[in-house]
């Protein structure tokens, strides 16, 4: 094979650690058309569906019969499916097409016909429908909870963090499944400690989860799995029909619930029927419609890495996001499962979602380092936050998230750990130690928390639900032991399971104890000038990154310190002396600023530049300059009042060039522009060389180093450093004669 140095490297990337396959459409390995897709059709007679997709009512699976029975709108169906595929695709991005009229259009199609026509859309195109087409107009995120010690502490910890950060819903998991309970009731506490109002979830074995709603210990469910063809239905020992049933026995008690599908999982299962992954997605997503659900988690969630190695994988996946939107269902849209090893296919994926906003962007940002996420997933995880907050400012985009500084998060991971070791003491739990508060406070992750008695946590929950704990035991411990405000939190969001508000497609609880949902903030996107703005508030919630720097602040130097060790004596003439080399300093240099770009104290760089033209037996002369702010003027300028025609002209951030009597401003006979590669060694030697081109010796260029960050660096320090000297500028003053210390 031939060699080559760049071919090696470039296959040590991390996108080179992920996988890539070519389409094998016959084991479901393709993401849109496969040959084995059918083609859209329907029959309706007497608003009946008795032929879809090329198949006739008798013929039907069990999922044809549950989409043709619940799923499609006989009454627009023959309307809707009679018109061009290319013309539907057209009515998602024109802006002048309200959203109702797409959502009751796309309400009488068939899985192929929406198939066909979301592959008519680029995905720009995609992303402008979807801006057009999620449910709530206001966007909001869903953060992952866990830990590999289950660690009580931390999860509640963590929980009263993401919360803190702007995440509207938690999910938790556990290792050890018998954890669940506690689990549930620590992420319960840490999500209504600080500003409080998300809604939390456990996800665990389907009769476990639901009695953990009943119980009060969570607030929503989400994995209600669905998959595409019949077979690899029934392997999960399920039915749309049980799937449907076990919904609406969360929705009887108040419980928000979504469903979970995506791409992949039917190949994986090797179910696929030779069918492509978007048909087979379709088909769930009309399931779950069928099912009376609210909204669904999709975007292949745990499967993604499977879509990802096909091509079109990614736009394959947005296309599944997109589906449910026009399904008119809440979409809490994937981006929680490991999808690759490279930053770089992650943050361009991460768009497609980020950008035009969806109802939950993550169906689960890691809130701790991937290492503790019991899902296997993490594609952007705790670690990642600051990146993320960055995006959103930088776009002014709503990403659901919100910056929070260091003291704010130990703030309210104290506390609610400190509340939870309280309800862990009150409900006769294993005791949590003060020990293991702090840990919780500080930690990274979990490996930074004592072990605990896992022994007698295991034999505490088994007692814990043979008793029945439940929400108000919470409740009440809680306000028993000093933590009232959480337990006043924890009942509103108890008191919103009876209102029913949170059940509307699209809800959200707030902080101020209200319900944001589609009813009440629906998606009124109708092209530029509507839909979703931040307001005044949440753009400088966004904007006010606690490490973004108040620029005024920056350079200044606090005069009170130290004594002032430059004197202006009087107006500067013209020099005799040809051994004498005059540095021409700028006009903030060693007075309005102190130091240079790179922090070199103003003092010692005089020190090595005048050292530098001493070593080479020539007398320094400094000067400052008024007239101009500019390095090439400032050397001009010190060069003319040289005796021997030659100058040093520095900026205060340190710039320098090396100037003749007789060169034109702009020309020089050495330039240094890149302050910060300059050491004050280099100082020394530009000294040197200044003074050889006064003796007419042969002169070696300053040794500089090339450094490419350099300008990214220091241009906004550059900017104001620029300023302050430009600030100081008198046009009419004369060059003054300077002593220095
Ligand atoms: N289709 C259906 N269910 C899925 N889950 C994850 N990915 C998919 C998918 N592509 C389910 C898992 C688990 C939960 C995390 O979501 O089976 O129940
Ligand atoms: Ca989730």
């Amino acid at each position: 094979m031939e060699h080559s140095k760049r071919f090696e490297r470039r296959a040590e990337r991390a996108i080179n650690r992920d996988s890539f396959i070519r389409e094998w459409p016959e084991t479901g390995l393709v993401i849109f058309n496969s040959p084995s897709d059918p083609d859209p059709g329907i029959r309706v007679n007497g608003g009946r569906i008795t032929a879809m997709d090329g198949r006739p009512e008798a013929e039907f699976d069990m999922l044809d019969r549950f989409i043709a029975r619940r799923a499609i709108d006989p009454a627009v169906a023959e309307e809707a499916m009679r018109l061009d595929s290319l013309a539907i695709a057209r009515m998602l991005v024109d802006f002048h097409v309200p959203r109702a009229e797409a959502i009751r259009v796309v309400s009488g199609l068939t899985p192929a016909k929406i198939v066909q026509v979301v592959d008519k859309l680029n995905v720009v195109e995609m992303m402008m429908a979807l801006q057009k087409m999620r449910a709530r107009r206001t966007p909001s995120n869903q953060a992952h909870v866990t830990n590999k010690k289950e660690n009580p502490a931390l999860l509640a910890a963590d929980a009263a963090e993401a919360v803190e950060r702007g995440f509207s819903e938690l999910e938790t998991t556990v290792g050890i499944s018998r954890y669940a309970p506690l689990n549930a009731l620590a992420i319960l506490i840490g999500s209504q400690t600080g500003r409080g109002s998300a809604l939390t979830q456990c996800a665990v074995e389907e009769s476990l989860g639901l009695r953990l709603a009943f119980l009060g210990l969570t607030t929503y469910a989400e994995t209600l799995s669905v998959y595409g063809t019949e077979q690899a239905f029934r392997d999960g020992d399920d039915t749309p029909w049980s799937k449907a049933f076990l919904a609406s026995a969360y929705a009887s008690r108040g419980i928000k619930v979504r469903f979970t599908s995506g791409s992949g999982s039917e190949a994986l299962m090797g179910h696929s029927e030779g069918k492509s992954m978007l048909y087979l997605e379709t088909r769930c997503l009309m399931a779950i419609k069928g099912a009376g659900s609210q909204g669904v988690q999709n975007g292949s969630i745990s499967c993604i890495a499977l879509p990802e190695s096909l091509p079109g994988g990614v736009r394959g996946v947005l296309a599944e996001n997109l589906i449910a939107a026009l399904l008119d269902l809440e979409l809490a849209s994937g981006n929680d499962a490991m999808a690759s090893h490279s930053d770089i296919r992650k943050a361009s994926k991460l768009m497609l979602q980020f950008l035009p906003g969806t109802d939950f962007i993550f169906s689960g940002y890691s809130s701790m380092p991937r290492e503790d996420n019991l899902f296997g997933g993490g594609n952007f995880d705790a670690e990642d936050l600051d990146d993320y907050n960055v995006l959103q400012r930088d776009m002014l985009v709503d990403g659901g998230v919100r910056p929070v500084s260091a003291p704010e998060a130990a703030a309210v991971r104290r506390r609610a750990a400190h509340a939870v070791q309280a309800v862990f003491d009150e409900l006769g739990l294993p005791p949590i130690s003060d020990a293991e508060v702090e840990a919780a406070v500080a930690a990274r992750a979990s490996g930074d928390m004592p072990d605990r008695d896992m022994v007698a946590d295991l034999a505490a929950v088994e007692e814990f639900l043979r008793l029945g704990r439940n929400g108000l035991d919470v409740i009440r411990a809680l306000a028993r032991r000093g933590f009232a405000d959480i337990a006043e939190k924890i009942l509103a969001v108890q008191r919103l399971r009876i209102s029913g508000d949170y059940l509307q497609t699209s809800a959200v609880a707030l902080p101020n104890g209200q319900v944001r949902s589609a009813v009440n903030d629906p998606n009124d996107y109708a092209g530029p000038g509507t839909g979703y703005h931040l307001s005044p508030e949440r753009l400088a919630e966004i904007s006010a990154i606690p490490q973004a720097l108040e620029p005024a602040e920056i350079g200044i130097v606090d005069g009170s310190a130290s004594r002032p060790w430059l004197r202006e004596c009087h107006d500067a003439c013209p020099g005799t002396d040809s051994s004498e080399i005059v540095i021409a300093l700028g006009p903030a240099f060693g007075s309005a600023l102190g130091a240079t770009l790179l922090g070199l104290p103003h003092r010692d760089v005089l020190a090595a530049l005048t050292g530098g033209i001493r070593a080479e037996g020539m007398r320094p002369r400094v000067v400052k300059i008024y007239a101009t702010s500019d390095c090439g003027f400032i050397g001009h300028a010190g060069a003319q009042l040289s005796g021997s025609g030659v100058s040093i002209g520095i900026q205060s951030k340190g710039t320098t060039v090396i100037h003749r009597r007789d060169l034109q401003p702009l020309d020089n006979l050495e330039l240094f522009p890149q302050a910060p590669n300059l050491t004050l060694e280099s100082y020394r030697v530009i000294g040197r060389n200044a003074a050889k081109y006064a003796k007419g010796e042969p002169v070696l260029p300053v040794p500089t180093q090339i450094d490419n960050m350099a300008r990214l660096k220091y241009i906004v320090k550059t900017t104001i450093l620029h300023l302050r000297e430009t600030e100081q500028v008198r046009k009419d003053k004369p060059a003054q004669e300077v002593q220095f210390a």
